[in-house]
């Protein structure tokens, strides 16, 4: 193989890893992950923050009869992986004004697996029944 051939291969493969999305997360891993976020959420009902049953597909600021900040109630996008990665990763900076008070996760590979388990949790009808 020629060297610009070579070379050419070796960009293609970098453009393809850098447009790859992010392996998919560990739910076992996510679950110890969310011990962080216990402190103020439930899945099954409202704490300190707003529960986190039926989660998915849900628009934000809308779990019934939680009071949420003026901006959350007011945020036009529904909850899926890719709004809770970015919400997940700063939430002042993706909703300013909101109230939850957690400086975030930083870590892509951590903000995978919470989110893997976020997804099997939130709609598990032995924890989100009631
Ligand atoms: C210090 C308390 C606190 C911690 C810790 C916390 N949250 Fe929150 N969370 C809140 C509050 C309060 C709100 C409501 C925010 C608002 O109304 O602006 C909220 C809102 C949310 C929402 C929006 C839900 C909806 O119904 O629109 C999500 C999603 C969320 N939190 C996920 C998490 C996750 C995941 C973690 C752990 C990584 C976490 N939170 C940690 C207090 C907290």
């Amino acid at each position: 193989m020629s060297r610009k051939a070579v070379a050419t291969l070796a960009l293609l493969a970098a453009q393809y890893a850098a447009a790859a999305p992010p392996p998919p997360g560990d739910p076992a891993r996510g679950a110890a992950i969310y011990d962080r976020c216990a402190a103020c959420h439930a899945l099954a009902y409202n704490r300190t923050g707003p529960k986190h049953c039926g989660l998915f597909g849900r628009r934000a600021g809308s779990a019934p009869d939680f009071e949420y900040s003026p901006a959350m109630a007011k945020a036009k996008f529904k909850w899926n992986a890719e709004t809770l990665d970015r919400f997940l990763e700063n939430p002042t900076r993706t909703v300013p004004g909101t109230t939850m008070g957690y400086a975030g996760i930083p870590d892509p590979r951590e903000r995978a697996d919470l989110i893997a388990w976020l997804r099997v949790a939130t709609a598990d009808p032995a924890e989100c029944r009631r």
